[in-house]
């Protein structure tokens, strides 16, 4: 079970009013009394914070806002000493333009680092090499090229204009990565989050996008991938360095592996990507952009992931991360509903997270319930928040854990770099640890059953029919079984069992209670039964 802590927002141990590395240190005893296995901390080097740490300028040090290395060497040792795990992103697709690379790369066109990064010399008529558009577009297309004066060329960015490409074809572009890679891992990190690795490697011949730049109606108004799908997304190339990835870090023993993966084209990269030998995980960033209140839509998400994977694969289950809208938003975007519906909705998505086949990832704070945070526009920090507005950008879900409602809510002694969540008076961590009721005991709870129950963590998942807002599945290891059933609709429900069991947690139903024949299920309710 996997956690992913965003360090500006985590918790601030100097008062600056951005979060820290000894802040991290600070909670980790919180994360140990959650149930955490592996704490995921995405990015803290080097950094002018375009991106606020996925453009990098250099990869073996801790930015100073974040802490140092020493830091960082105290936190793996306090993660291992709590019996937790420790993996760190690792950035490859690009770096910041602050990058010493490529302020070399870019000094000429024939530096020692002059093909480093992606450059290319523009049409005839002046204009950019092709049509492709930057995966972060804002509200209409950008060119994924930005012309330098200094060269008379222009360079790739699949990203912001700030996050020039590396070049994966110079092998000592390679080395230079793996070398990276090699002075983390001797610090002792369990493993790595390889940030848009589908993206590694780009065609050599630079064709156009097979349609004119569209973008989507999606968070990022990003470039759409069907058209780009041999451009720069999963080209055997990339297939081929992951492997290399791999046996890289199987030479340091058992380590893991978590790329972030394009999901524009379907499971079918993830699972080209998680077949034995390459990454051990996918990110399924799928299955949190289509998770719905739609049970229907739900099971034959879950239920494809599972029968595509099958044993070829393992799958992986997130309901949020620091690029989207926070789960209860998502859900319940456009429902008017009050604030006993949400607890339990939020309870209805951490019961399919944590009982499904697949390794789960919690984003900090979803185990409080945290919602998107209203930012004013003059308080917007994210650049594609800005390009975005007024639609909703990332910064929403990027505001300070809520560990009381305290000033600040105990995130920081100063004011935070992002505005705390009025809900902080009740949803926060303090008050929900006294609280049984509270989500997070719920997840706590649910964590404590994953661990206690193999046929939770190894088991198949054979979903049953049922009416038509109920998902109900059975997780089995060969005589031991636990069935699952979640009400997403805002009807009582009746569902048929013919089996006999007892409550292992449920929102209306005690543990321990009794279960046989038809059960009926309250609106969202979710139930977890041990079969006897
Ligand atoms: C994906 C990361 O999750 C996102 O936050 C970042 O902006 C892009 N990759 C570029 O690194």
């Amino acid at each position: 079970m996997f956690y992913q802590i965003y360090p500006r927002s985590f918790k601030d141990h100097n008062g600056d009013g951005v979060g820290d590395l000894r802040g991290i240190i600070e909670k980790l005893d919180y994360l140990s009394w959650l149930g955490i296995d592996v704490v995921w901390v995405s990015p803290f080097f080097k950094s002018p914070m375009e991106d606020f740490g996925y453009d990098i300028s250099d990869y073996k040090d801790v930015d100073p806002l974040f802490g140092t290395l020493s830091d960082f060497d105290k936190l793996v040792s306090e993660i291992h000493r709590r019996g937790m795990k420790i993996i760190i992103d690792q950035v490859y697709n690009h770096t910041s333009d602050k990058h010493p690379w490529f302020v070399e790369s870019r000094s000429s066109r024939n530096n020692p680092k002059s093909d480093w990064y992606i450059w290319k010399d523009p049409k005839p008529d002046g204009s950019p090499p092709n049509n492709w558009v930057s995966l972060f577009s804002g509200g209409e297309p950008r060119s994924m090229w930005e012309w330098d004066d200094n060269r008379k060329q222009y360079y790739l960015h699949l990203f912001g204009k700030e996050q020039p490409d590396l070049n994966w074809r110079n092998p000592n572009v390679k080395s230079a990565i793996f070398d990276s890679m090699k002075f983390w891992l001797e610090r002792g990190v369990d493993g790595f989050r390889f940030d848009a690795a589908s993206h590694y490697y780009k065609d050599p011949l630079f064709r156009d996008a097979l349609k004119g730049p569209q973008i989507k109606e999606n968070l990022f108004h990003s470039a759409r991938d069907e058209y780009y799908w041999d451009r720069f997304s999963g080209r055997p190339e990339t297939l081929l360095a992951v492997e290399e990835i791999k046996r890289f870090m199987d030479s340091y023993g058992e380590k893991v592996s978590v790329g972030e993966i394009s999901a524009d084209m379907g499971l079918c990269l993830y699972l080209l990507f998680t077949i034995p030998g390459r990454f051990d995980i996918a990110f399924n960033i799928d299955f949190m952009e289509k998770l719905s209140l739609n049970a229907k839509k739900v099971r034959e998400l879950s239920e494809n992931v599972d029968t595509f994977f099958g044993e070829r694969a393992w799958p992986s289950y997130v309901l949020g991360n620091h690029d989207n809208y926070r789960i209860i938003n998502r859900l319940t975007d456009g429902m008017n509903i009050s604030e006993y519906e949400k607890k339990l909705i939020a309870k209805l998505a951490a019961t399919l997270l944590l009982t499904m086949r697949g390794t789960p990832f919690i984003y900090y704070g979803e185990e409080i319930g945290m919602e998107d945070t209203d930012i004013p526009y003059d308080k917007i920090v994210d650049p594609w928040g800005k390009a975005l507005w007024p639609k909703k950008g990332r910064d929403v879900c990027r505001t300070p854990m809520q560990w009381n409602n305290k000033e600040n809510a105990g995130f920081s002694e100063s004011a935070p770099w992002l505005p705390v969540n009025l809900n902080k008076a009740y949803v926060n961590v303090e008050s929900e640890m006294k609280d049984p009721n509270s989500i997070l005991n719920f997840y706590r709870s649910l964590l404590k059953l994953r661990k206690e129950h193999v046929e939770l963590r190894r088991g198949t998942m054979k979903f049953q029919n049922a009416p038509s807002d109920i998902i109900f599945y059975i997780r089995k290891v060969s005589e031991k079984q636990v069935v699952v059933l979640l009400n997403f609709g805002s009807t009582v429900q009746c569902v048929d069992l013919t089996i006999y069991g007892k409550v292992l947690i449920g929102t209306h139903k005690n543990a321990g209670e009794k279960i046989h024949g038809a059960v009926r299920l309250a609106p969202f309710e979710s139930i977890v039964i041990k079969v006897s």
